[in-house]
């Protein structure tokens, strides 16, 4: 009854998560040689030290001013490290550059002060507040947390762009091995009710555009067993999928004619060999593994086949559904996530061959829905009827209410766990193909 009084945060384990997730992001720049750090492996992102700085600065503004109504630790680099960048074009890129950044003694000097304030607080201040916009139910501690296992991400697919000599193989990356490629095969769904984002005192924590709950009545369809292949991906890039403008949008065409593309951007072709571009090694092509690519590419295999990509909708039909009308937490039930039910949660840092995780399989069959790379949907991101900005980030998902973004769903290998949940929505530009995001096909059906 009483929601008021009931407490969200746990301050134990909310400094076992803080230092968990520090610890991990520690042991990401740890891969990276020094002369890494003032590369910009993504052309339009900040470079490496901007995320060194970005994360413990974030956690301050967000916490430490925003939540408790402290000063802060160091105006000048909290301005510096505010924000990340997620321009047009290398123009906007380019205006938005940082000719000088601070010494990297500067950065984890100013990361080692943010640490120490930040487990203070967990472990001392009123970090939770009913009725304080930012306090309430202790938002700003979820916040600050997840904020850095979504980076982590992005730094992994930042590193995965680096040549091979600015990275330091660690003794566990194991790369699984190639296997059996499953027939293709398609299931069907029936029509019924798909349960998007959640009421606000549902779940712990959410970001702003997984409320309110929005259900949806979804029509009968056919998706996918599996995630696209590489397999079958090769089928579509040698049948000349990249010459043919007929499987392409106007605008999706000119960027992929402007960027001279003509595979997946993981994929390296030497010779008459095709290879996998991974974190520490480059790979004969694992025809078993999902295809990860961009937006545009997935579109353009999905028309080329006669299909069409799933709405966000759909995808959760397929993946939270049952044949009984209920719904799940999770594809595979209401147990938590484990490293048994899909490749998440930093077990590897390569996909594994598709269908590997039974345990995780949804109520009709279908495979990998959590797990193994996000994957794409045909919903333009925008936030659900009744949408309101986060007070401890307002910025968050209402820049990018632009219909620029879709909605990828799932995750990938480097998803925290901490992320699985089944109204998290993770959004991207249509031809940025750096992110671990493969695909499925749908058709509709009865
Ligand atoms: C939600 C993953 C698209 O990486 O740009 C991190 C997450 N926003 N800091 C991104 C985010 C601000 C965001 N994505
Ligand atoms: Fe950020």
């Amino acid at each position: 009854m009483d929601g008021a009084s009931r407490r969200v945060v746990d301050r134990e384990a909310s400094i076992d998560w803080f230092r968990e997730t520090r610890q991990r992001t520690a042991g990401m720049f740890d891969l990276l040689t020094e002369e890494a750090y003032y590369e910009q492996p993504i052309p339009l992102r900040h470079p490496i030290v901007f995320y060194e700085g970005h994360i413990p600065a974030f956690s301050i503004n967000s916490l430490i001013k925003r939540g408790l109504g402290r000063d802060g630790l160091d105006e000048d680099l909290e301005r510096l490290f505010a924000r990340g960048i997620d321009p047009e074009d290398q123009d906007s890129a380019d205006t938005v550059a940082i000719r000088s950044w601070p010494t990297r003694a500067t950065v984890r000097h100013y990361a080692d002060n943010a640490d120490r304030t930040i487990l203070d607080a967990l472990e001392h201040a009123e970090i939770e507040q009913d009725g304080h916009p930012v306090l309430h139910r202790g938002q700003a501690v979820f916040t600050l947390i997840e904020h850095e296992e979504l980076h982590q991400e992005t730094l992994a697919y930042m590193w995965h762009q680096l040549p091979q000599t600015r990275k330091r193989r660690p003794a566990a990356a194991h790369v699984i091995a190639d296997g059996a490629v499953p027939e293709p095969m398609q299931i069907q769904i029936p029509a019924g009710r798909a349960t998007l984002g959640a009421m606000l005192d549902e779940i712990p924590f959410g970001w702003d555009n997984e409320f309110p709950r929005l259900q949806v009545e979804v029509p009968g369809f056919v998706i996918d067993r599996h995630n696209v292949t590489n397999q079958q991906y090769l089928e579509f890039v040698e049948a000349g999928g990249y010459r043919n403008p007929e499987w392409w949008s106007d605008t999706d065409w000119a960027w992929l004619t402007g960027a001279g593309m003509d595979h997946p951007s993981f994929w390296v072709r030497q010779g008459s060999e095709w290879f996998w571009r991974g974190m520490f090694d480059l790979i004969r092509l694992p025809m078993s593994w999902p295809v990860y690519v961009s937006y545009a590419e997935a579109s353009a295999y999905a028309r080329w086949n006669g299909r069409r990509l799933p709405t966000e909708a759909e995808f959760h039909r397929a993946a939270f559904g049952t044949p009984e009308g209920s719904e799940r937490a999770h594809p595979w039930g209401d147990a938590p996530p484990d490293p048994t039910r899909g490749n998440f949660g930093f077990q590897h840092w390569e996909p594994a061959p598709v269908g590997s995780y039974p345990a995780g399989m949804s109520a009709w069959g279908v495979h990998d829905l959590v797990g193994n790379g996000w994957e794409w949907t045909s919903t333009v991101f925008e936030g659900f009827p009744g949408f309101r900005p986060m007070a401890s980030y307002p910025e968050y998902s209402a820049d990018f209410f632009d219909g620029q973004h879709y909605v990828i769903k799932g995750a990938a290998p480097v998803t925290a766990a901490g992320l699985v949940r089944r109204s998290l929505r993770n959004w991207f530009r249509p031809h940025y193909p750096y992110v671990y995001t493969g695909f499925r096909c749908v058709e509709d059906g009865d």
